[in-house]
């Protein structure tokens, strides 16, 4: 191997990577560095050196790679805000950035940006900090905006919308995003990640993760939260709530919520999972 790495750094690269399968190799060229890097025009060292047809990472760059094919190589870059999938060497492959380890090879192309999109492709952050929940998903260079589930904050490592507590975006903590604020506990209680009602709508509630962080959860349609029992009921048997659907949901449509006509067995071949129901009543904060 070390007589390899003298000759050429790709050479060592791509052999380093299929003799240890990949995922922890090392990228970089092991020392001594081999003389070749001194060299002036860097391509011009590797255009001889294939050792097998196929895709192989940049030793530095997550988003350049190298074709081989038929000894010959050629090098290669990812769209724009794209990384260069190396867990396969006989796949072309560019992907978002989450689930690819580039912390061997961090160096990227210069980013071409345009609105609302740092790079071409990719999900980025909205520009006003206090956007909690909003982001962009571009492709090439087109914007599309997209708005997280309500109360859930976008997060930019993982480029997924999760809870305010877990997404840790400045400003947009679960203290930013709720009005709610969790009473103080002792610690064993707090341990129990205790229940309160929504104070401002009967349909909700707070879950106060360890006692302090506050995370918002919803009853279903009908029901709302027993503070006293610490659960979701049938809005019509929590007292403070009894009325909350009145002007919203007859009687007659409340029986029904409450007692389900009977499911026939469905036809087979139609589609069984029944959309999440959402309800987008209930809602008269702000
Ligand atoms: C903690 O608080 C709970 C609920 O208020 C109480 O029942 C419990 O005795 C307290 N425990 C301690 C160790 O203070």
């Amino acid at each position: 191997m070390a007589f390899k790495c003298k000759i050429i750094v790709l050479a060592c690269v791509i052999a380093l990577s299929a003799s240890q399968g990949f995922k922890n190799s090392k990228r970089k060229p092991a020392s001594p560095a081999p003389p070749a890097r001194a060299a002036s025009d860097p391509d011009t060292e590797i255009t001889s050196s294939c050792p097998e047809d196929g895709f192989f990472a940049d030793a530095e760059q997550c988003d350049k790679y190298y074709q081989c094919s038929n000894g010959e190589i050629t090098e290669k870059l990812c769209p724009d805000g794209m990384v260069f999938n190396d867990y396969n060497s006989q796949d072309e492959k560019c992907d978002l950035p989450f689930n690819l380890d580039c912390s061997q090879r961090p160096k990227l192309q210069t980013p071409i940006p345009s609105q609302h999109c740092v790079r071409q492709n990719g999900y980025f952050p909205h520009e006003e900090p206090h956007e909690c929940g909003k982001f962009f998903y571009c492709v090439d260079g087109k914007f599309n905006m997209i708005t997280c589930p309500e109360d859930l904050v976008y997060n930019e490592k993982t480029g997924i919308c999760t809870w305010a507590d877990e997404a840790k975006k400045k400003g947009c903590g679960a203290a930013d995003i709720f009005q709610f604020k969790c009473p103080e506990v002792n610690e064993t209680f707090g341990l129990t990640h205790p229940r309160y009602a929504d104070p401002d709508d009967c349909q909700f509630f707070y879950v106060c993760i360890n006692g302090n962080v506050p995370r918002r959860g919803g009853c279903k349609l009908g029901q709302a939260f027993d503070d006293v029992q610490k659960r979701c009921e049938w809005a019509r048997k929590v007292p403070e709530c009894k009325d909350w659907y009145k002007d919203r949901l007859t009687d007659a449509e409340l029986d029904a919520l409450e007692n389900p006509p009977v499911a026939k067995p469905k036809p087979s071949g139609s589609p069984s999972r029944r959309k999440p129901q959402r309800p987008k009543l209930g809602k008269n904060k702000q």
